[in-house]
């Protein structure tokens, strides 16, 4: 692996979503040893690394981002000796590791909430999580406050709903198996120094870090004013979103970071706007923050030059280049969320080939290299806790990954024959797997391939460099360009008929020139300058 502390800042990480991306010892769940199989898939990408989400020790409610034991690893998913034998190949092959850490909120299960629940009211062991009286009602007591949890209704329940003594109630921005650590306790910063530390000195190369604006709730926990709907990511709950004090835990996560050879990485989950965002990338706190804003855009050549110029504006404000993110295991598919039929195809396919020329660092999230759609799961068989709480279900975009043709182990992602997946995938999903597109030379994996190598070289040739800024344009309404440097820019047909390209070579584009060299609708062309 190369010593090269600056790597992150252009690196394109792809996110693996472990139980939904191979399923290795055939229980119909994804697992380490599944991953550990496909690693040269991931490697022939030619990515920088991958972001595993949670597969630490977990009841499963919220998929693994409800951790109960934040060093270890959930037998679903494996061993330790299989997570240090996939960090080790994954090194051999030259992809750095990113791990998830859920710093917000742990399980209900995890020992510290329970020996809180049974310490009881007054006890210390309280303090570790935000446990508190409600207010006296006429027939039952009430919430502490008014905050709404982000997968629906209150943000509190009782510790013990059952009990005449103890009427506490404890927070919980999620589900009530969620509930929120609180980091006024300084207990609490401690406990995840050691985490990270345990991870760093494992030889991981850096976290994603949950939920990041989120740990610090303001002092007394008052009522939210006004709107009170917190399913937009929290952001409009002033109460928990963005308070001044946690940036002091990524100055400290930095430094512990930074005490290590190479340097670790920090990129957090900072659902804010460009301009608070990029408060979290100073250099001294996180290296990266999710453009997130830029994940909520729809097929709109304006609002990406806005957005686009506002989160350049905020890095030359902070220093940190854009960290680019189209989807996500939260977030619907693009195929489905830029446009319906093939129109959605050929916009999840520019747009990917957009997001990899822009200047900073992008993932990629299992399966848009596949340009798989968003998959309608049958009510019955959706497991995402925010479905049952407020009818929105993420598990569309968390289908298992179509590997081959044949319908047999789930197209290729069960080791067994015969075994329900832990989602249903559709019956057309072998004719989008991996197999299908190494075979056609304009699949979009095959497109992801050339403009990772392209990538690669650009960089090398200095004609690209993780010190550009984008400049962004709209022209006739339909034409989006970011420029980077003299030489290189990326342009985006967003309107409704083919549009002339600036002077220059095309040397990739997502969708073939029409006869007279014009970008088609719906395509992005790669545009050398000479
Ligand atoms: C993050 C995760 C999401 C999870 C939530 C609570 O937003 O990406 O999947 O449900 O945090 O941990």
């Amino acid at each position: 692996m190369e010593q090269d502390d600056r790597w992150w800042r252009d690196a394109v990480i792809y996110q693996v979503y472990p139980r939904s991306f191979a399923d290795g010892d055939g229980d119909g769940v994804g697992d380490l040893a599944g991953l550990l199989s496909r690693l040269p898939y991931i490697a022939s990408l030619g990515v920088d690394g991958i972001w595993m989400t949670p597969f630490q020790p977990s009841p499963q409610v919220d998929q693994g981002y409800d951790v109960s034991d934040y060093c270890g690893v959930d037998p679903l998913f494996g061993t330790m000796a299989q997570f240090d034998d996939l960090l080790e190949a994954a090194h051999a092959l030259n992809l750095r590791v990113i791990l998830d850490v859920v710093p917000n909120h742990c399980s209900s299960e995890h020992p510290l909430f329970r020996s809180a629940v049974d310490a009881g009211p007054g006890s210390p062991q309280r303090t570790m999580f935000h446990i508190e009286d409600g207010h006296e009602g006429e027939l039952e007591d009430e919430p502490p406050n008014n905050w709404q949890s982000v997968f629906g209704g209150s943000a509190w329940s009782r510790i013990d709903p059952g009990s005449a003594t103890d009427r506490q109630w404890y927070l919980h921005l999620f589900s009530p198996d969620q509930p929120d650590w609180n980091w006024r306790n300084p207990a609490v910063g401690d406990y995840f120094e050691d985490v990270l530390r345990f991870w760093f000195d494992r030889g991981v190369d850096g976290l994603r870090i949950d939920v990041a604006h989120a740990l610090f709730k303001a002092e007394g926990l008052p009522d939210v004013v006004g709107t009170n709907d917190v399913v937009d990511g929290l952001r409009s709950n002033p109460q928990v979103s963005d308070q001044e004090e946690v940036h002091g835990v990524y100055r400290r996560w930095r430094r512990v970071a930074d005490s290590y050879s190479p340097a670790r990485v920090l990129v957090g989950e900072v659902n804010l706007d460009p301009e608070r965002a990029a408060r979290y990338t100073r250099a001294d706190e996180m290296h990266q923050a999710f453009a997130f804003a830029f994940a909520r855009l729809g097929w709109d050549a304006t609002a990406w030059a806005a957005t686009g110029t506002d989160l350049d504006a905020a890095r030359r404000a902070h220093g940190a280049p854009p960290t680019w993110a189209l989807e996500n295991h939260d977030l619907v598919r693009t195929v489905t969320r830029f446009g319906s039929g093939e129109c959605g195809v050929l916009r999840a396919r520019a747009g990917l080939l957009a997001l990899l020329g822009l200047p900073g660092g992008a993932y990629i999230y299992q399966g848009q290299e596949l340009n798989l759609p968003e998959v309608d799961v049958p009510v019955e068989a959706r497991m995402d806790p925010m479905w049952t709480r407020s009818g929105v279900s993420r598990d569309g975009a968390r289908v298992p990954l179509p590997w081959t043709t044949a319908p047999g182990c789930s197209f290729g992602f069960s080791a067994t024959d015969g075994v329900a997946p832990w989602l249903p995938t559709p019956p057309d999903w072998g004719s989008r797997s991996v197999e299908t597109q190494e075979r056609d030379e304009d699949s979009i994996l095959q497109l992801v391939r050339t403009a990772l190598t392209l990538r690669r070289h650009l960089t090398k040739d200095g004609v690209i460099s993780s010190d550009d800024g984008g400049d962004w344009s709209v022209h006739d309404g339909a034409l989006l360009l970011c420029e980077r440097g003299r030489q290189f820019l990326v342009a985006v047909a967003m309107g409704d008929t083919p549009v002339p390209l600036p002077h220059g070579h095309v040397v990739l584009a997502s969708s073939p020139l029409t006869v007279e060299g014009l970008l088609p609708p719906d395509a992005t062309a790669w545009v050398l300058r000479s």
